[in-house]
């Protein structure tokens, strides 16, 4: 196997992806690992020590990458995109709800720039193709001291894997753009349109707040309107995915006519 010297097409090193930075913070940073745990605990450590907002730690493989809800992220090496950004909001930590959704248009936005596929976003921030998810986030917040925290974006997209490179558990739910599209594509400059419109949409969101951002994830959202099963906690809940609420909680309307409001779960789309 090539390692990433070698392989420098198609590498997410530092200087590969920022070919396609023009300025900006975001990413003007980025320490590289050909194999890591986890991208977003190395960010978090990162964070502790005081690292800047912007700060990116990617990697080529990951041997514990975390999904949300406490399930792993499947990390090949060289296949995918494993990316976590630092970043220091000038907000309280009550009105950083929603930042998700921002990362989920973000990707969205950055694959159609790069491949013009429209994928869907399944809430709060799965990205799908013909149902099959390709990428996902995790957001996690890191308080410091006082009243200081950090929030670590984390990006996962499978990119140039092949059918059996996943494994058999989630070879029916799982796609590649790779076989999306039939072609491999090149990771830094997809790596690198990402970071730039996260931080063209972070800079929107601090300037009109969340609004913005909600209208956007409708857009390109597969959700609402939808029947769904989501399951939250040990709680199953089925009904009809019918907004968003101001903070991105997804609202469903069960068979009894009452809405249900959800900050986090997994949402099942019945087709
Ligand atoms: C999900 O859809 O469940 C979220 C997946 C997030 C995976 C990424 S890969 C880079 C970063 N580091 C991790 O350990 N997880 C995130």
């Amino acid at each position: 196997m090539l390692n990433a010297a070698e392989d420098k097409g198609n590498s997410l090193l530092p200087e590969e992806i920022q070919r396609y930075l023009v300025g900006g913070k975001f990413g003007s940073v980025i320490e590289y690992h050909q194999s890591l745990g986890s991208t977003n605990e190395r960010a978090k450590e990162l964070a502790a020590l005081g690292g800047p907002e912007g700060l990116v730690v990617v990697a080529e493989s990951q041997k514990q990458g975390k999904g949300r809800l406490g399930r792993t992220w499947f990390s090949p090496q060289g296949k995918g995109i494993y990316l976590s950004l630092i970043i220091r909001p000038p907000l309280k930590p009550v009105e950083i709800s929603g930042f998700t959704l921002l990362g989920a248009v973000a990707l969205a936005e950055a694959v159609f720039q790069i491949t013009g596929l429209r994928a869907g976003i399944k809430w709060p921030n799965d990205l799908l193709v013909k149902g099959k998810k390709f990428a996902g986030i995790l957001t996690e917040m890191k308080s410091e001291q006082g009243e200081n925290y950090s929030l670590i974006l984390g990006t996962g997209i499978n990119v140039n894997s092949d059918p059996l490179d996943f494994p058999l558990t989630i070879r029916d739910t799982a796609t590649s753009l790779k076989m999306i599209l039939g072609k491999e594509l090149e990771r830094a400059r997809l790596a690198g349109a990402l970071l730039q419109v996260l931080e063209k949409l972070y800079v929107e969101y601090l300037e009109k707040g969340l609004e913005p951002i909600l209208q956007l994830w409708k857009e390109w959202n597969v959700t609402l309107g939808q029947w769904v099963t989501i399951s939250s906690g040990t709680e199953k809940y089925f009904g009809q995915a019918v907004e968003l609420d101001q903070t991105g909680a997804l609202l469903v309307k069960g068979s009894d006519g009452k809405i249900h409001s959800f900050i986090s779960g997994e949402v099942t789309l019945k087709n």
